[in-house]
């Protein structure tokens, strides 16, 4: 049994991850999130008591986040400001989340030598070409296109730079794009089910021919499980399950799913800088740990993700009228 502080816990994946933590092994877990819009202390109900503590902070906040990985075994660090919609508007806390906030946990793990494994994501490698027959490998140089994906770059780049200088014993994992329940409603997926839902049309960037390589968050978060069961230290993994659509084609499966017309949607204005392809090659976790995704089939995800969103309207409808005001702001 081992002791876990995972930071960004209240988020999506986080939140996801300490119900796969207390659902696959004995661990303890103590949650660190600041709870920022993106925070949701609703994601983390129905937990064991006995097994897991939260704790509202400020990953920056270097008193606190030395005293807490003072206490445990291993930093698994979620927290992020992660929205690139919301970087291109105000790159401010990314830069102070992503970048200064890394190095708080990292300052912190090197004083106490505890085991750090940092989640990062596909976007610090930029875009593909759609018509590249090469995917994202752990070796492919960095290239971030936003403010989002240029601090989380950068982030990467301290972990390696405090492993390699000062002995920090640390693993990074780069994964593609998550879906599953408990995703905040400004995030594709979740904004074009519930728009539907409440009878809005769903809105695609451009011409919606930019591809995403989906992947379903518990396959996220049993990869990050096995890197801290065998991953070995200093290594980086690429986490993917093949997923890759292009988000004309989400969207016309969204609406067939939830019974509309598969035109029933608008182009809306496109992202600046907007990304044109991501997609990964994960054969260096499939052979070296052993690791395999469960869900093959995203149709069959998609479907249980717009089922939790029908279920559970009291988590997202709070956030949905502000989400939408934004977006309608700048014409999205
Ligand atoms: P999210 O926005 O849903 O959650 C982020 C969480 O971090 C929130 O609970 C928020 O309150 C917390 N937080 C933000 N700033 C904080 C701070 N200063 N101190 C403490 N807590 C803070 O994000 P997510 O989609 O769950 O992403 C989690 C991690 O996974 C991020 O590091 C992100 O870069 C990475 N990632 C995400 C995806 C994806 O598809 N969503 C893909 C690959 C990697
Ligand atoms: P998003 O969920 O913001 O993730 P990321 O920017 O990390 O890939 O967006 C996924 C894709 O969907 C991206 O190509 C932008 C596009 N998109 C839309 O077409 N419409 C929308 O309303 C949103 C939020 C995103």
């Amino acid at each position: 049994m081992s002791k876990l502080l995972v930071t960004g816990g209240a988020g999506f994946i986080g939140s996801n991850f300490v119900h796969h933590v207390m659902a696959h092994t004995d661990d303890q877990v103590v949650v660190l999130d600041k709870l920022t819009y993106a925070g949701n202390l609703a994601s983390l109900e129905g937990l064991p008591e006995n097994r897991y503590e939260f704790v509202k902070g400020d990953i920056c906040d270097r008193e606190l986040v030395d005293d807490l990985v003072s206490k445990v075994d291993t930093v698994v660090h979620f927290a992020a400001e992660s929205h690139n919609d919301n970087s291109l508007n105000n790159p401010e806390p990314f830069i102070t989340t992503n970048l200064y906030g890394t190095f708080s946990l990292l300052e912190a793990v090197r004083a106490h030598d505890k085991r750090y494994h940092h989640i990062s994501t596909d976007e610090v490698y930029g875009d593909l070409e759609l018509d590249d027959p090469d995917k994202f490998h752990e070796t492919t140089p960095y290239k971030p296109s936003s403010p989002y994906s240029s601090s989380k770059a950068g982030s990467d780049h301290l972990v390696r730079a405090w492993a390699r200088s000062f002995g920090v014993r640390a693993t990074i994992s780069n994964c593609s794009n998550n879906y599953g329940p408990r995703q905040h409603v400004e995030k594709f997926i979740p904004r074009q089910v519930t728009n539907v839902i409440d009878g809005i049309r769903p809105k695609l960037y451009g011409q919606g021919l930019n591809v995403r390589d989906w992947i379903h968050v518990d396959d996220h978060n049993s990869a990050v499980l096995r890197i801290l069961e065998a991953g070995e230290i200093g290594e980086t993994y690429l986490i993917g399950a093949n997923g890759e659509k292009d988000n004309k084609t989400v969207i016309e499966l969204i609406l067939s799913e939830m019974g509309q017309p598969a035109d029933a949607y608008d182009h809306v204005n496109d992202r600046p800088g907007h990304d044109m392809r991501y997609a990964i090659d994960s054969t260096k976790l499939r052979t070296e740990l052993g690791w395999q995704p469960k869900y093959n089939n995203f149709e069959t995800g998609l479907a249980a993700t717009i089922e939790w969103y029908r279920a559970n309207e009291g988590w997202w409808r709070p956030q949905k009228a502000a989400v939408e005001a934004k977006y309608a702001a700048q014409g999205q």
